[in-house]
């Protein structure tokens, strides 16, 4: 099953054609820009030490939504700690943009979190003391070196897509879980980062909150071409996967997606309208 937009977006990174040309009969799949080898990591010494990874090998697309699934306890945030650059796996290796993440040095490490990462945790992680605004601008003046105007102007136009122009500027405490999870994920989105890691985004929400959320999310891989990986154990989440992983004691499991290389027969032509936040989600089906 293959979505028609993340079909789209394949076409055209990202650029917004009013109408297509031409479309091609195979689809070749992008090369990934994220990947794990044969990863392990434990938690304590001695007798007390035991394996949260044994042994997992995984890659991730641009442009993709990857959910990493699993029953509590079964190693997904140490996953998505070692594959984001945050918690160093006992062996194997992590591969993003070309570079081995874990041969970086320090600094090199802080920077390419810095240009090309960003994190969403179910806590939000707001400051108390910023404005819904201020959460944004602030990513961009220290992140980026941006003026003052620059960022404000950025922080308005994200907030601006995720319908809280309304509020931007009103602090956590004055805003609704759902709002807070918006805020949190303007902020990562802001610095249209490579890659947007989330763990557990929705579970601290309803429903309708929580989809608003993955719609977003969907759309910042579709839109911005970024790798988006959502740990959840929510199996309402799974339609608007383009990928899903699931992890049991410390293993990768199964993958439930298309299989590298079915080709696809599309129609010819077929015009793009972009997708909004509460578009029916067209789907392609592999034959
Ligand atoms: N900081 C830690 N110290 C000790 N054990 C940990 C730590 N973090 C995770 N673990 C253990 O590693 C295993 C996997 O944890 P985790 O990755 O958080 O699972 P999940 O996110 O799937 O619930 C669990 O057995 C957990 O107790
Ligand atoms: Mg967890």
């Amino acid at each position: 099953m293959i979505p028609l937009s993340r079909y789209l977006g394949r076409l055209f990174h990202g650029e917004r054609l009013s109408l297509l040309p031409e479309a091609p009969a195979v689809i070749c799949r992008r090369q990934p820009v994220l990947a794990g080898a044969d990863l392990f990591r434990s938690f304590g010494a001695g007798e007390t030490r035991s394996f949260a990874l044994k042994g997992v090998s995984v890659d991730f697309r641009p442009g993709e939504l990857n959910l990493l699934m699993g029953p509590s306890g079964s190693g997904k945030s140490t996953l998505l700690a070692v594959l984001s650059g945050l918690l160093r796996p006992d062996t194997g290796t992590v591969g993003a943009l070309g570079q081995d993440v874990w041969q970086m040095s320090e600094d090199a490490m802080e920077r390419f979190r810095l240009q090309h990462c960003s994190y969403i945790f179910q806590g939000y992680n707001l400051f108390p003391a910023l404005t819904a605004r201020e959460q944004l601008e602030i990513v961009l003046k220290w992140g980026e070196g941006c003026s003052a105007r620059e960022a404000r102007s950025r922080a308005d136009q994200v907030l601006g897509q995720l319908g809280m122009s309304g509020k931007s500027h009103l602090r956590p405490a004055e805003l609704s879980g759902g709002e807070k999870q918006r805020v949190a994920i303007g902020r990562a989105l802001v610095k249209n980062p490579s890659f947007v890691f989330a763990d557990e985004p929705t579970s601290a929400l309803d429903w309708e909150n929580g989809q608003q959320v993955i719609n977003l999310l969907t759309e910042s891989a579709r839109e911005r071409g970024a790798m988006v990986l959502v740990v959840t154990h929510d199996p309402r989440l799974t339609p608007f996967a383009d990928r899903v992983f699931e992890l049991a004691d410390g293993k990768l499991h199964a993958e439930a997606e298309v299989p590298a290389g079915t080709p696809l027969t599309l129609p010819r032509k077929c015009a793009h309208t972009p997708l909004s936040a509460d578009a029916p989600r067209l789907r392609l089906y592999a034959p």
